[in-house]
């Protein structure tokens, strides 16, 4: 399936409106990007100290950056920096940096290997249902759809990856999504997926997500 079909089929059996799949297809057809990684991982150095030097961050409140696709990455160094999603950490960081600085992070990132996570057994079957089928009652979407099935994402349209990433990170972001502290999401689609599932799906989800190979 490419990706058309893909959001296709997800916003037939999802209530995705259909602004949300125009505007997630108009970033899938954008051309390939171009940025240098060699220049990007001079100006990482500074970026080290919370996301590791090759984009393991230890902590599990700061992302991992590596293996994250450039388009994803990309989206999100510009919206950090124009302060659509706004985080306190990283005030000043990008400040100076020009439009292909930002590129040529992306791509630096994109290159690096994300480091594996490991799902609690207990919250396995619960996080796996809702992560492959939604919440049909609730109108959760499958993960699966636009995460992949393996958690990897999809690097062409900008969706993030999810398997590796510390699942104190992902929990949070779902919290945020929910509460709309973070709302730089492209017509709402995390926001609206977010607002339906209780505390107890976001940990299941988060943590089985964590652990996708
Ligand atoms: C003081 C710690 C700190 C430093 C230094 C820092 N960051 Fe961050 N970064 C964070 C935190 C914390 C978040 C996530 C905040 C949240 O939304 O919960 C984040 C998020 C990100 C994200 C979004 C990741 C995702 O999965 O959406 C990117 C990209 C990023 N940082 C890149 C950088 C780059 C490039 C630099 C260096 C120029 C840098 N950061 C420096 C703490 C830091
Ligand atoms: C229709 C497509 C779609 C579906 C279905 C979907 N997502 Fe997303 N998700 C996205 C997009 C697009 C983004 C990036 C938003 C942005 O640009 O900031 C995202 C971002 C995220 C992020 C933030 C990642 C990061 O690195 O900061 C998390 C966590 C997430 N989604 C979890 C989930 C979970 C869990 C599910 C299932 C319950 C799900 N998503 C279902 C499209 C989707």
């Amino acid at each position: 399936m490419n990706i058309v079909q893909v959001l296709s089929s997800t916003v037939k059996r999802n209530r995705i409106a259909s602004a949300a799949l125009a505007a997630l297809l108009s970033a899938a057809s954008l051309p390939a990007l171009a940025g240098d990684a060699d220049a990007g991982k001079d100006l990482a150095v500074p970026c080290a100290a919370c996301h590791g030097p090759d984009g393991n961050s230890v902590a599990p409140n700061w992302p991992k950056l590596a293996g994250m696709g450039e388009r994803y990455l990309l989206k999100q160094l510009k919206d950090i920096k124009s302060g659509a999603r706004s985080i306190p950490e990283m005030t000043g960081q990008l400040d100076a940096m020009s439009d292909s600085d930002l590129e040529n992070l992306a791509a630096f990132y994109a290159a690096q290997t994300m480091s594996g996570g490991v799902a609690k057994a207990e919250l396995v079957a619960e996080g796996e249902t809702i992560y492959r089928g939604g919440v049909k009652e609730s109108g959760i979407s499958a993960c699966t759809a636009c995460h992949s099935p393996t958690g990897k994402g999809n690097v062409l349209a900008g969706f993030p990856r999810l398997s590796g990433q510390h699942a104190t990170y992902i929990e949070a972001q779902l919290l945020k999504f929910q509460s709309t502290e973070r709302n730089n999401d492209a017509e709402g689609v995390m926001r609206e997926i977010a607002k339906r599932m209780t505390a107890a799906e976001i940990k299941a989800v988060s943590s089985y997500a964590s652990g996708l190979r």
